[in-house]
């Protein structure tokens, strides 16, 4: 097993443990014969008369000789929010089986118990407000199926959110963690499916395996090796009995296991998943929010691209101090879980308070609300985890799972301990889960400690001297001081090439994550301003940036890759999105339209420019998005570049044009205009001149239109002027040239009508006319050219 601890208790221990079990199991049989010989009836407490009873054999022997010893160390209730510190509720002592009272006294206890790894469980200054104004507005629950009444925006919101956040096409929620593996899993394989399954994934898991009716093979707790062993023998075997090819295979894993605290080995699962082309479902429920330095989970921690895992679940019952779970993943997948699975289509979706909480929690971390405070909580909390992890190793205590893990299991072996554990740590002040069979192997009993962001230094402290006191009394130093200060070694050394959260995240990775955030960021703005217009369009062009993502992933996947065939489609999509709107052709070269609004009927067009867009990447855009258009209709170009400049002109920072909408001409115009501030301004002028020399002759050559396009240049440069800025050689050579234009149309046309030439006012200064030009000619050119 990987990690700084082991499940393997040394020999002396392993026998005493088994001894202990044995004199456990001993007893209570001796207690069940002496009961049945007394009392002449059976050991097995009878059900009603006529009934088998309820409880198995040997469930029924179980609790009555083992958990009811015991059972003060099991569901212990608390009386207040799941922080730091807790009330734990006070209980009557073990008394035969008599069922535990509580007795009204509390006591408060520093919490190691809660999942509550970022402290949003508790009050929050951001979350809580928000919580409670979804409960003024929505109400407590939403008492209908998602698929029926049971959805609101907040719902909608947050599948988007999640989707966004771990850079998926989709997500769908489930009102329950458990219940998003135990229903969704069944729809995801089934007969004919073979599922590999991580020997310790968690009972949700195993719940909704058994219920697929798929086949099942375990592979050996995190053991890529053993787990290509199992893939190769299955598909050279294929299915039972037929030996038919399997339909398809699924591996399931865990980001952090639950009863471990270790992280999955993602990577050489990621490979094998490729080599052998199986589905990979990666159950998120601990290492979401907790892991990677944006609270991304085991896939930012370990730098694994998401796109190389396609089911992605996740709860949001431990980081994000919420309930329900969630599955991302690409948009097909989930639409096809919408339409088919039960716990959506028939299970009352969740609560709309609970739902707002995961928003804000999400909102936290990744610093949209305006703090960076989930950056601080998240390394917060790996700090916490490593402090006392290492302190616990320097005790000589074994624990169980990765650094950077906040599920610490210390291992107790053997079963006594337990209950001596739990009650003293309870005295002591300590709220802490223990653990026994049959939740784990008999050899393996356990307690797990649980960090907290919310947990400060001296909380830890004062935690690491009760657990000094604890070994001591109870014999729980299991890990020499040798391999202690390896496992702490090991860990500087990593540090130290990583940084402070141990492992790099690939910079590709880095800046999707930075526009993904910035993408959201004005999403959240779009909500908090109530505008659905531009929420709409903002949701429209985060689907444009996951598209071009997924485009992006697939293009660099090996030819081999299956999941390429989905190519062409999504080059279809993003294509005849690209024929009505600017966004998904501008967002593939680097920047956001701000808003915008459109009216299909009337082909009108307004947009914005976001702060996405950088000079650099609007001049890319510029001139990338509109060569290919130039060159397929230089006149049509030309006119969208002069009703461009015209709406400029109505506004620096806004573009407004009424008409034939659509098109990057637009925005990019609006854009030069917008980025003045960055010496921008020429961009457009050179635009205008190149786009001018291939106009030239395919303009309809009237006067009327080669005045308006030396009209907007003129104007434009008034406007340039005025601000204080210098238009360039380009402006320059653009008048120029419209002018040269203006002045041969004028020529033509007095040409072939000397009577409107004539009819035209004399110009008050005598202009050049055109070459080969008449006099009448150089008066109607004159009183064109006032406006150059
Ligand atoms: C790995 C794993 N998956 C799923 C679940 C179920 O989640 P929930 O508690 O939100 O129902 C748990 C619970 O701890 C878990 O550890």
């Amino acid at each position: 097993m990987a990690g700084t601890g082991t499940l393997t208790p040394p020999l002396f221990v392993a026998l005493a443990t088994y001894a202990s079990w044995m004199v456990l199991f001993l007893f209570g049989h001796l207690r069940d014969f002496y009961r049945k010989k007394i009392y002449g009836g059976r050991a097995v407490k009878k059900g009603a008369e006529g009934y088998a009873p309820i409880r198995q054999d040997y469930e029924d022997f179980y609790t009555r000789r083992m958990y009811y010893r015991i059972h003060d160390a099991f569901n212990r209730p608390i009386c207040s929010a799941p922080d730091a510190w807790v009330d734990v509720m006070e209980r009557t002592p073990v008394d035969g089986q008599k069922p535990l009272q509580v007795t009204g006294a509390t006591k408060r206890c520093l919490n190691l118990g809660s999942y509550n790894y970022l402290g949003f469980a508790a009050q929050d200054p951001y979350c809580t407000p928000r919580v409670e104004e979804a409960l003024d507005q929505l109400g407590w629950a939403a008492a209908s199926a998602r698929a029926d009444a049971g959805t609101t925006p907040r719902h909608v919101e947050l599948e988007r959110l999640v989707a966004q956040f771990l850079g998926k096409e989709d997500a769908i929620t489930c009102g329950m963690g458990f219940a998003t593996n135990s229903a969704f899993i069944p729809l995801l394989a089934g007969k004919g499916t073979l599922v590999v399954s991580d020997a310790l994934n968690h009972s949700s898991i195993v719940a909704g395996v058994r219920g697929s009716g798929a086949k099942v093979k375990v592979f050996d707790h995190n053991d890529p090796a053993h787990l290509e062993a199992v893939l190769r023998s299955a598909i050279a075997e294929g299915q039972p009995r037929t030996g038919r090819p399997w339909k398809k295979i699924v591996i399931i894993i865990e980001g952090i296991y639950s009863m471990e605290g270790e992280m999955v080995r993602l990577k050489e699962i990621v490979e094998l998943k490729k080599r052998y082309k199986c589905y990979l479902y990666l159950d998120e429920a601990h290492s979401i929010g907790a892991l990677g330095a944006g609270g991304r989970g085991v896939c930012e921690q370990l730098g694994v691209d998401t796109a190389d895992v396609d089911i992605m679940m996740g709860t949001f019952t431990k980081s994000f101090g919420s309930c329900g779970g969630y599955i991302a993943g690409d948009r097909g997948l989930i639409q096809y879980l919408r339409c088919h699975c039960p716990a959506h289509l028939y299970a009352t979706a969740m609560s709309p308070p609970a739902v707002e909480q995961v928003i804000s929690a999400l909102h936290v971390i990744q610093g949209l609300d305006g703090s960076d405070r989930g950056k601080r909580k998240i390394r917060q909390l790996h700090d916490n985890s490593n402090y006392f992890r290492r302190g616990l190793l320097e005790q000589g205590f074994d624990v169980l799972g990765d650094w950077d893990s906040p599920v610490m299991p210390v291992m107790l072996f053997c079963p006594a301990k337990l209950p001596a554990v739990s009650r003293y740590t309870l005295e002591r002040g300590l709220a802490i889960v223990v653990v026994g069979f049959p939740a784990t192997p008999l050899l393996t009993t356990r307690m797990r400690v649980c960090i907290s962001a919310a947990h400060s230094r001296a909380d830890l402290d004062y935690a690491l001297e009760v657990f000094k006191a604890l070994r001591d009394r109870h014999h729980l130093q299991y890990c020499d001081a040798e391999t202690a200060s390896r496992h702490i070694k090991a860990f500087q050394a990593h540090t130290n090439l990583a940084g402070a959260s141990g492992v790099q995240v690939p910079a590709s990775l880095q800046e999707r994550i930075e526009v993904n955030n910035q993408l959201t960021r004005a999403t959240v703005e779009a909500y908090h301003a109530k505008d659905r217009d531009l929420l709409e369009l903002r949701h429209a062009q985060q689907n444009d940036f996951m598209v071009a993502c997924r485009i992006d992933d697939l293009e660099r996947a090996p030819a081999s890759d299956r999941r390429r065939e989905e190519l062409p489609s999504l080059r279809g999509a993003l294509a005849a999105l690209s024929a009505k709107c600017i966004e998904p052709r501008l967002s593939q070269t680097g920047f956001r339209i701000m808003s915008g609004e459109r009216r299909s009927g009337h082909r009108r067009s307004r947009y914005t420019l976001s702060p996405l867009a950088t000079p650099a990447a609007l001049l890319d855009a510029f001139k990338a998005a509109d060569d290919a258009a130039v060159q397929r209709n230089p006149a049509g170009a030309l006119l969208q570049l002069v009703r461009c400049t015209q709406a400029v002109g109505e506004s620096p920072l806004k573009l407004g044009v009424a008409s034939g909408a659509g098109d990057a001409w637009q925005a990019a115009g609006g854009a030069a205009i917008c980025a003045r501030g960055d010496g921008f301004p020429t961009v457009l002028f050179e635009r205008w001149l190149s786009v001018l020399q291939q106009a030239g002759k395919r303009l309809p050559y009237k006067a009327e239109n080669w005045e308006t396009v030396a009209g907007v240049i003129k104007e434009g440069r008034r406007q340039l002027a005025a601000a204080g800025l210098t238009c360039g050689a380009a402006a320059e050579a653009a008048q120029q040239l419209a002018a040269t234009h203006l002045a041969a149309c004028c020529a033509l046309e007095a040409a072939a009508d000397p009577a409107a030439a004539r009819a035209a006012p004399q110009g008050k200064q005598a202009l050049q006319p055109a070459a080969g030009g008449t006099q009448q000619e150089g008066g109607a050119a004159a009183k064109r050219q006032r406006h150059l």
